[in-house]
């Protein structure tokens, strides 16, 4: 990216990182410059800038997560509206662990968990919930393999949905500096979200209220997977492409 196509709301919001960060001001022109080189180079705004708003709440972000999107505020949304006092909640590919922490901060009495293939993403949800004060346990776990507890009423996933055919199709910003096993849905797109569901019939979840975050082009094929729960309901996000899957069994 060329400097000169750095928007100008950008650019006030690199200056007033560049201030947080400089000591005095000669330290805020190596700073602010050294920012706009890594914005340059397409690291995106949300990761130079540490912090991003999610919802209510404030998130830090860094390459051990996927930048939270707003079509997850809107399922945190969606929740808020369907569900009523939840027992137990367990977010699956927790990342930053925005689903996980809002859901804490709707549902104080609920206990929350969230879990994450990924070392580094249960690091930084773990201090997310520290900078936000909210009592919700991480831990690594590939899908439910090391959940040993049941009893959740409540799951939610915004597992990787993006077929591994069209990664390429992706931005610079997204391909080069958020990690790879956040975005990538496999063959079909479906072999995370498939495995979980499978894994969910499997150990004989009951009473469970599921919520999965979707690829718009994949809703006919997920609505398939769950042929044999007991409701299953298509929701759309803001700009009406299916998003989300709700089922219960
Ligand atoms: C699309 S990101 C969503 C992150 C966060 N929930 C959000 O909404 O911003 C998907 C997350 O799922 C995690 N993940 C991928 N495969 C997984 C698996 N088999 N088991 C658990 N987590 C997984 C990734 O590490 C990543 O953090």
């Amino acid at each position: 990216m060329d400097i000169k196509n750095i928007p100008e709301h950008e650019l006030a919001r690199l200056r007033e990182k560049a201030k947080e960060l400089a000591g005095s001001s000669t330290e805020y022109q190596s700073e602010y410059s050294s920012l706009l080189t890594r914005r340059v180079n397409h690291e995106p705004l949300q990761y130079i800038e540490e912090y991003v708003p999610f919802y209510s709440i404030s998130l830090k972000v860094d390459e051990r997560c996927l930048i939270p999107r707003p079509e997850t505020e809107f399922l945190i949304e969606l929740i808020k509206d369907n569900i009523k006092s939840p027992n137990k909640i367990l977010d699956v590919g927790t990342g930053s662990g925005c689903i996980a922490l809002m859901m804490k901060s709707f549902f104080p009495d609920s206990e929350v968990t969230g879990v994450d293939v990924s070392e580094d993403a249960i690091e930084l949800a773990k201090e997310n919930a520290k900078l936000n004060s909210l009592d919700v346990s991480f831990f690594e776990s590939n899908l439910l393999e090391n959940v040993k507890e049941k009893g959740h009423d409540l799951v939610i996933a915004n597992l990787p949905y993006i077929p591994t055919e069209n990664l390429n199709e992706l931005d610079r910003e997204v391909i080069d500096y958020e990690p790879i096993s956040a975005l990538n849905g496999g063959v079909n797109g479906l072999e995370v979200i498939s495995k979980l569901i499978k894994e969910i019939e499997d150990k004989q979840y009951k009473n469970i209220n599921l919520f999965l975050e979707i690829d718009s082009r994949k809703s006919a094929e997920t609505l398939e997977l769950l042929k044999d729960w007991d409701e299953v309901k298509l929701f759309q996000d803001l700009a009406q492409k299916d998003r989300y899957v709700f089922a219960k069994r």
